[in-house]
């Protein structure tokens, strides 16, 4: 431990009070933000690479962390611009350092650590699906643990009970694909670009949900575990199927039937999560959770529960997400990373 840096970073601690620049590079999405006490966006900068990578069907690791390496000196240089700050008003750095692609987090970790040391200034490392939870905590100011969150992206899809600020438990996990995984999967069936996620949603919109229906996993189980790869897998086959045959069909009624399918899993099982343990806050983070018809089953439970989405602009990946995390991570009296801070592509929440 650098006795120095933790110090620093328990006088913030003790003051409860911190602007933060992080850096989050774990996919394909390069981002810098800077927040004022976990809450306050001051910017919020993003280079998406999805149009290099729409070409190959999906994210190509090396291309990914390549462009980072190239974009990292202008977004956070842009981050600054924008919030009108210069280092000297930085009290912390954050970064993801999982999990991830391996090549693409340790980009952003490595920039994150010569800022650090060259501004000789502590350096905090988050989780990124910590980044997701505390998306939240921007949209909605006054909401505070405990709550139960889902958190869905391409990667995971997890139900966790956030009992405090960096205190979870998880209580439901896929068992296969994340949600996220699956929306790009079936996209890719139904001939949509990558990510898949935004276009089935979209296609959706002229379909009829109620066309197929796929057969619920764990039907009478007891868990609240997800399963994503029999569904993926019966569209797969029907739309083979159709294929096969020379067969007429509406691709709009798969994908909204699909996407029905995948909401109803999601909704039911965070709400019953919520009910078995009588938590009335429910929250939800991740890529998928910037899907209108998620958005709008999750929001049919308002009333019973106080349900939270975080802003369109905080669901799918972004660095505001992980200063947030990291402030909090901070009060919470995390130890400052030092300069052999590595990335952890399969790093757990725990
Ligand atoms: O959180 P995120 O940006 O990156 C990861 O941490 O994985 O999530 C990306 C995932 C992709 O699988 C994408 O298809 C999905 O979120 N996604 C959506 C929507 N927007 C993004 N899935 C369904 N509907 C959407 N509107
Ligand atoms: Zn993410």
């Amino acid at each position: 431990m650098n006795i120095r840096m933790q110090n620093k970073l328990n006088l913030l601690r003790k003051a409860g009070k911190a602007t933060i620049l992080a850096i989050e590079t774990s996919c394909d999405e390069t981002a810098a933000a800077i927040v004022r006490d976990g809450r306050v966006v001051l910017s919020n900068v993003l280079y998406s690479q999805i149009e290099i990578h729409k070409q190959y069907g999906g994210v190509v690791p090396e291309i990914a962390s390549r462009n980072h390496v190239e974009k990292l000196p202008y977004i956070v240089q842009d981050a600054l611009n924008k919030a009108g700050m210069t280092f000297a008003d930085i009290d912390a750095f954050a970064v993801t350092s999982g999990p991830g692609l391996v090549g693409a987090l340790l980009t952003g970790v490595s920039y994150a650590k010569a800022l650090a040391y060259a501004q000789d200034k502590p350096l905090i490392a988050v989780n990124h699906m910590e980044g997701h939870i505390s998306a939240n905590y921007i949209t909605h100011p006054s909401l505070e643990p405990p709550f139960m969150c889902l958190v869905v992206s391409g990667g995971h899809t997890n139900i966790i009970h956030v009992s405090d600020y960096c205190t979870y438990e998880v209580l439901g996990s896929t068992r296969d694909d994340a949600a996220g995984e699956a929306f790009d999967k079936v996209a890719r069936v139904l001939g949509l670009t990558y990510p898949g996620g935004p276009n089935v949603q979209r296609l959706a919109e002229q379909g009829d949900p109620g066309k197929y229906t796929f057969t619920k996993p764990f039907k009478g189980e007891d868990h609240l575990d997800f399963s994503f790869s029999g569904i993926k897998t019966a569209v797969i086959n029907l739309v083979r199927g159709f294929e096969v045959r020379k067969q007429e069909y509406e691709k709009a009624d798969v994908a909204a039937s699909f996407q029905k399918a995948a909401v109803d899993l999601l909704v039911g099982n965070v709400f019953e999560a919520a009910r078995r343990t009588g938590i009335r806050d429910v929250v939800l983070g991740g890529g998928v959770s910037a899907n209108a018809v998620l958005r709008e089953q999750a929001l049919k439970h308002q009333g019973e529960y106080r349900v939270y989405l975080p802003d369109l602009k905080y669901c799918t990946d972004n660095a505001a997400m992980i200063a947030s995390a990291a402030f909090y991570s901070m009060m919470k009296g995390c130890t400052a990373a030092d300069l052999d801070l590595n990335a952890t592509p399969g790093m757990e929440l725990l």
